[in-house]
């Protein structure tokens, strides 16, 4: 499929369609990591870490063993917790604290998963080509992450 934006609603709907019946969130994490590492084109990671006192502790994935507990604040994961800001980050080997999992990976896009109001997970995308995340993916991404959202506090 040659159109971005089609792609994505595309995979919009195969989210919904996944979620829709189901309440438990760590099921939904682990279908939704599973649904982007194959429908994505070149990711090497893709999963949840959900935020638990000052940390983030690893949730559902899929790809390589990962790092378990991550300070708030710190790394790429814990700058999207810590500001509830999107990190599209081209080159990872350039940002200053970013924790290497997997020395493969060398561009991310993590998105924070709010609810009312708080950060209560991130979303982490992990590519071993530099510069893999567009604009449009991060748009294409975030309408999944509002879906799952809505689903939680509903
Ligand atoms: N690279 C991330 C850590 C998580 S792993 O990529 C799965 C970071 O700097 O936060």
């Amino acid at each position: 499929m040659d159109n971005k934006a089609e792609f994505y609603q595309e995979l919009l709907g195969q989210t919904k369609a996944l979620i829709h019946d189901e309440s438990d969130t760590i099921a939904n994490m682990a279908n939704i990591s599973a649904l982007l590492f194959e429908r994505l084109s070149s990711v090497n990671w893709v999963g949840f870490y959900r935020v638990i006192e000052e940390e983030l502790v690893l949730g559902p994935f899929q790809g390589k063993v990962a790092c378990i507990r991550i300070p708030l604040g710190r790394g790429v994961c814990g700058t999207c917790a810590a500001t509830a800001k999107v990190q599209r980050i081209a080159d990872v080997h350039q940002f200053s604290g970013h924790i290497a999992c997997d020395a493969s990976s060398n561009a991310e896009l993590v998105l924070p998963i709010v609810v009312a109001g708080k950060v209560i997970a991130v979303l982490d995308i992990d590519s071993t080509a530099f510069d893999r995340f567009s604009e449009e993916d991060e748009v294409g991404i975030k309408a999944i992450v509002e879906l799952f959202e809505r689903s939680i506090s509903a």
